[in-house]
Parts: C-alpha cells; structure tokens; sequence
C-alpha cells in the first residue's frame, strides 16, 4: 500500500479579534490509498478544519501537506482549484442536492461541471447511480428520496468524475444510525470497487469499526 496523504506538523491558528485559537497543533497523519480513514474528536476538537486543509480548502499556519506524493501546503489558487476538480470529491453533511434538479441531472451536471466527455456521460451517470443501488430512483428529485437516499446521490456525484480521494465532513449527521450506517459501507465498498481512499469525519462510535484506520483528535491535537 502506498501513502496518499501526509502531513507534517500541521497546525491551524483562527484569529478572531484579539483571541488566537489553536484549531490544529503538529498533526502527523498518513492516510493509505484505498482506505477508509476516519477522524473523531469531540466537538471543536478540530475534524473540520483537518478535512478543509486535507481538501485544499483552506491553508495552514504552518507544517505540510503532501498529497500524492507532491506538496501542496502553499499551491496557488488556480492550481489548488484543478486538483480539487480532478482528484477530490466532497460529500458534505447537509446534503445540498440541486432541488429542482432530479438525480440523474444532478450528477450530470457535475459531470458537465468537470468537463467530462458528453458521449460517456449518460453511461457514467447510470453506473454511478446504480453503484449507489438507486438505479430505480434516476429520475426523483431530492424531496421525493429518503434522506439517505439523498445522501447517496451526493455520493455518486462524488465519485462520478474519478477522483483519487473523497473527503465527507460528518456525511451522516443527519441520518438515523441505520441509514448512517448504509451509507459508511457503500463509501467502505467504494474503496475496494473503484479504488478509491476515503477520509471521512464522524461522531458515532458505532461507525468506526468500519473503519481501516481510526485518528481521534482532541484540542487540536492526534491522541493514540
Ligand atoms: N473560521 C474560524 N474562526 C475562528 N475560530 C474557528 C474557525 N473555524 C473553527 N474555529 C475554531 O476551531 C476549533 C475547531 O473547530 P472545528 O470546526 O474544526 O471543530 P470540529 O471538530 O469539526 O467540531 P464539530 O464536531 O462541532 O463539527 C473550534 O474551537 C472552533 O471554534
Ligand atoms: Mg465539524
């Protein structure tokens, strides 16, 4: 297995008037392509703001951040922007489907989005939404699917473009721990079937042995 993530002493400062705050001190993680990687923490231990960093969403104080293999702490915007589009995927908790859009359409549109060839498209949007079992729920728009149901064409918009890593910030706080549930396994089996590392952060215990590999973040900081 070969290392996809790695930070070194990656810290996050937040300054908000006068107050400094110590979101993430010297975390030291590597996440292993093709895994499903879980972070726990209280709340305000820090999940998010790993995430962001991890995603390219925001930047670092200070350490780094290797992706596969190349460093990407302090990448230009625009650059920062294409490795987003071409190798990330995010799932966030509120789902944030199109609502007038049906399925199909919103994982097309994101596929448009990506600049993905239109004569592959169709099939592409078909095999993502059957690898999410909602191949019989193409056409429904959000508000006439179950709120995981939902959730998992927020995944398969995800992963429709082929990217190498999807992050989902507490992808099932909305959902009853059953559904939570269904929806961990099919990202789990994502990982084996498209080849595909997750990163995922999460505040049900009952979830993490479905994990690979387990970080708990407490003040800031990795604790084993
Ligand atoms: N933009 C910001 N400005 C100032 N402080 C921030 C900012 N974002 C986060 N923080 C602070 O950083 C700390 C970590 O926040 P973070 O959102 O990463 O926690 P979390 O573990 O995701 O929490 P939750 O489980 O509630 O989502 C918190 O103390 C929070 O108040
Ligand atoms: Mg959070």
């Amino acid at each position: 297995m070969s290392c996809i993530i790695k930070t070194i002493n990656l810290s996050r400062q937040f300054k908000s008037g006068h107050e400094t705050v110590d979101a993430l001190k010297d975390v030291n993680i590597e996440i292993q392509e093709g895994t499903l990687t879980m972070l726990r923490g209280r709340s305000g231990s820090g999940k998010t703001t790993l995430i962001n960093l991890l995603g390219a969403l925001d930047k670092p104080t200070k350490g780094y951040i290797y992706f596969g293999g190349e460093e990407i702490t302090q990448l230009p915007e625009a650059k920062r922007d294409l490795l987003r589009r071409n190798k990330m995927g995010f799932v966030f908790q509120s789902i944030a489907l199109m609502p007038l859009m049906s399925a199909y359409e919103n994982v097309e549109f994101a596929l448009r989005i990506a600049g993905y060839g239109k004569n592959r498209m169709k099939a592409r949007v078909e095999e993502c939404l059957s690898i999410v079992n909602l191949a019989g729920r193409m056409h429904h728009r959000p508000q006439e699917l179950s709120g995981g149901e939902q959730q998992r064409v927020a995944i398969a918009r995800a992963i429709a473009h082929r990217p190498k890593v999807i992050f989902a910030d507490e992808p099932t706080a909305e959902l009853d721990t059953g559904m939570g549930r269904q929806v961990i396994r099919l990202l789990k089996n994502l990982t084996g079937r498209e080849g595909l590392t997750v990163v995922l952060t999460t505040h049900d215990p009952e979830l993490l042995e479905l994990a690979d590999c387990v970080y708990t973040l407490e003040d800031g900081m990795i604790t084993e």
